[in-house]
């Protein structure tokens, strides 16, 4: 069984941490409650609601993926984040409206209004703009399970922003996952949350160089893979994410970067356990902490020019059978090049 797919069979047992403290919301009953459901603020806040329903967070509860690993083994800390209790319970919406913006019947908005306050109880919520409001769901340990390091993180976004470049020019997350896609007037806080779904966001992660040179019968190729646009590792989040630099040559001479966090199962500090932990991160660090460089070694006689391309995965490409999912939904294209082999 190759490691990875260990690591799932051990996340399903894995009760993870408790972290977010959400009390489900006292909506006052009565012809005045303020109805949290993302219906109902659609009404009046359209096209904040269509951009939402196109995100990731709409589909953290019925996202396919998501659905393979907890109906397999359904633990109730799952909820916390992909299903907070801040709306009607059995709700299917995920990370909806009232998660980040209904508290005891009132709406949390960073600017409160007379218009506003006239529609709905408002209260001002500074924290909303933060990168801590993120990190409740994006930064967290694995749980004292008994097989994994519970010092450790299972995702470390947030930790990652906090030493990025991004951060020291006073960036948070909202300034590039939440930037205005209207202009003017009409302007209004991004909703949609590009992450791995949008080819815009995903171009502005890395800038990626290869430079290729003859050395006999084979191809010496130096790869240096540089974050962009970007706040954090690449890629961040979930630790089944990896990405994937491959260099071929017309003539089928190939070879290939693995970008992830390597867990496996090692003897703790003071030599008395054995937990699983990461052993080696060969992701590209977040802009200010470092580059990822290597070289790679191909085997062809003849080739003046290679091709290269960059992919992401949702989860290791050998797992896609085992979770019976089509790899094209598990993949998604970076960017592609080419480079001349010079000598
Ligand atoms: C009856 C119409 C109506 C409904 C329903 C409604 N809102 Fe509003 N909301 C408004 C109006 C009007 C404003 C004020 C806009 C302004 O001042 O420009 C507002 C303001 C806001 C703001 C602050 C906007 C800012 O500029 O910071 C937030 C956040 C917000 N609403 C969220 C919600 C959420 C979440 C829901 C569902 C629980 C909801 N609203 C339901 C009409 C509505
Ligand atoms: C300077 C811009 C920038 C900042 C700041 C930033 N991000 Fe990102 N983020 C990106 C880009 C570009 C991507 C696309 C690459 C990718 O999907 O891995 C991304 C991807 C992601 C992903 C998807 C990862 C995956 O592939 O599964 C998550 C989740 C995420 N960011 C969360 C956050 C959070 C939370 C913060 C704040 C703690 C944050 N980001 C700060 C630019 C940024
Ligand atoms: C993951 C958290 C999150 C979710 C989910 C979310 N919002 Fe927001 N929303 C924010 C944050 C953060 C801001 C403030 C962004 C800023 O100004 O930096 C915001 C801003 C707003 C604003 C003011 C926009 C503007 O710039 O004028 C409105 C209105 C709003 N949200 C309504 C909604 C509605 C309606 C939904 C559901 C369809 C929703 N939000 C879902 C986090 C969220
Ligand atoms: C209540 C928990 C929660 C909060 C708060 C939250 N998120 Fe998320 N976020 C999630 C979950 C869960 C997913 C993954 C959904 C899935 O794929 O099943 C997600 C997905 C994302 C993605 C898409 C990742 C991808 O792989 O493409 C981005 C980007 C993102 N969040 C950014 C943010 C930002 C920015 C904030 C703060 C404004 C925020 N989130 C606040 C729980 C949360
Ligand atoms: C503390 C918050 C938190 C808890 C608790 C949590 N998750 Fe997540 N989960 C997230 C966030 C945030 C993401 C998005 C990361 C990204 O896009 O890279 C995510 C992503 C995922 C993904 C990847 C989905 C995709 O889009 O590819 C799976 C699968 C998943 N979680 C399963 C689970 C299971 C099963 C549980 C319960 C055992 C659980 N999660 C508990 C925050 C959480």
């Amino acid at each position: 069984m190759a490691r990875a797919e260990a690591m799932i069979a051990l996340r399903r047992l894995a009760a993870l941490a408790l972290l977010v403290a959400c009390d489900a919301a006292e909506v006052p009953r009565g012809a005045t409650a303020l109805d949290s459901s993302p219906q109902a603020c659609a009404r009046c806040h359209e096209a904040v609601a269509q951009q939402w329903a196109s995100s990731l967070h709409a589909h953290a509860w019925d996202d396919p993926l998501f659905r393979r690993e907890y109906d397999g083994n359904p633990a109730a800390s799952c909820r916390d984040c992909h299903a907070p209790p801040t709306s009607a319970p059995g709700r299917t919406t995920g990370v909806d409206c009232a998660t980040c913006h209904v508290r005891d019947g009132e709406v949390l908005a960073v600017h409160v209004t007379d218009a506003g306050t006239r529609a709905h109880p408002m209260r001002h919520e500074p924290r909303l703009q933060t990168a801590e409001h993120c990190g409740e769901c994006h930064q967290f340990a694995f749980d004292d399970d008994g097989i994994h390091d519970p010092s450790e993180a299972l995702q470390n976004t947030l930790v990652e922003y906090r030493g990025s470049d991004a951060h020291a020019r006073g960036e948070t997350c909202q300034s590039c996952h939440m930037r205005a896609t209207q202009t003017g007037d009409d302007a209004f806080a991004g909703h949609a949350f590009p992450g791995l779904d949008d080819p815009e966001q995903l171009a502005r992660a890395v800038d990626v160089d290869v430079q290729a040179q003859r050395s006999g019968g084979s191809v010496d190729v130096d790869v240096r893979i540089t974050g962009a646009d970007i706040g954090h590792a690449f890629p961040t989040g979930d630790v089944f994410r990896s990405a994937v630099l491959r260099v071929a040559t017309p003539g089928g001479a190939q070879g290939e970067i693995v970008m992830q966090r390597w867990l496996a199962q090692t003897i703790d500090p003071d030599g008395e356990d054995l937990h699983v932990r990461t052993i080696d991160d060969t992701r590209v660090p977040a802009p200010g902490q470092g580059e990822l460089r290597e070289r790679l070694r191909l085997d062809d006689a003849v080739a003046t020019e290679l091709e290269w391309e960059l992919l992401l995965w949702r989860v290791p490409p050998e797992h896609r059978t085992a979770r019976g999912m089509d790899p094209a939904e598990l993949v998604r294209v970076v960017s592609r090049g080419r480079a001349r082999i010079s000598g």
